[in-house]
């Protein structure tokens, strides 16, 4: 079994992103409304120069930085990514919809403290279009996976999931929402869980450190 320890407050997040942002801006409310004490997001950064996320963080005033992807050798951009989020000061990555697979350099130079959301209930249906996959096999039952990344896609410690019914007149869409609204209510739980003191992986399973009281 091995103890990870959780950062220490004050927490500075680095919120990674490539499109809508309504996670990162779940996360952003929940610090607001004084839900995840002890945090800040020091800097939203996205590999794409038109993400609406990325113009949402501007309205609020935070930092952001644009590091296009497209057409940057994959270490190169990455590498730049960790030099950017260090000048921030980030202790723990958030990837709020961040569309890219990170490096191992990446990973390596954020071990143990990059987290992710993914619209499905891992290890099933990992990859693009998550809710379009559990329609096509007929799962009854959808959801939401926070996990810590690792090498592989889509495949870390889960530290929290959740749980959606999928409805016989479904659509992609319809469910994407449904999904989508208890994505905006894990990710800040799931941070909030991260922070709240050491917990340890036996296996893949994310356990808290201390005994849970009987
Ligand atoms: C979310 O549904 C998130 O789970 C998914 O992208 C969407 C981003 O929405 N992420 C992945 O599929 C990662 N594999 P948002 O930009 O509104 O937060």
């Amino acid at each position: 079994m091995s103890e990870v320890s959780a950062p220490r407050a004050p927490v500075a997040l680095g919120i990674l992103l490539s499109g809508r942002g309504s996670n990162f801006m779940a996360i952003a409310e929940a610090i607001r409304a004084g839900r995840l004490q002890g945090c800040t997001i020091a800097v939203v950064l996205s590999n794409v120069a038109d993400a609406p996320g990325l113009l949402a963080a501007q309205e609020l005033g935070l930092s952001t930085v644009t590091l296009v992807s497209k057409g940057t050798p994959r270490a190169e951009h990455d590498r730049n990514m960790v030099e950017a989020l260090r000048r921030h000061g980030v202790d723990l990555v958030v990837l709020a919809g961040y569309m890219r697979v990170l490096t191992a350099e990446f990973l390596r130079a954020f071990p143990d403290r990059v987290l992710n959301i993914h619209p499905s209930l891992l290890p099933a249906f990992p990859g693009l279009h998550a809710q379009r996959q559990a329609l096509e096999y007929g799962a009854a039952v959808a959801g939401c996976t926070v996990h810590f990344v690792d090498e592989a896609v889509d495949h870390g410690v889960i530290v929290l999931q959740r749980t959606v019914p999928v409805e016989p007149m479904d659509t992609e869409e319809t469910l994407a929402d449904r999904i989508l609204n208890v994505e905006h209510l894990a990710y800040p739980e799931a941070i909030a869980r991260v922070l709240s003191g050491g917990y340890a992986v036996r296996g893949r399973r994310y356990l808290p450190a201390e005994p849970l009281a009987s």
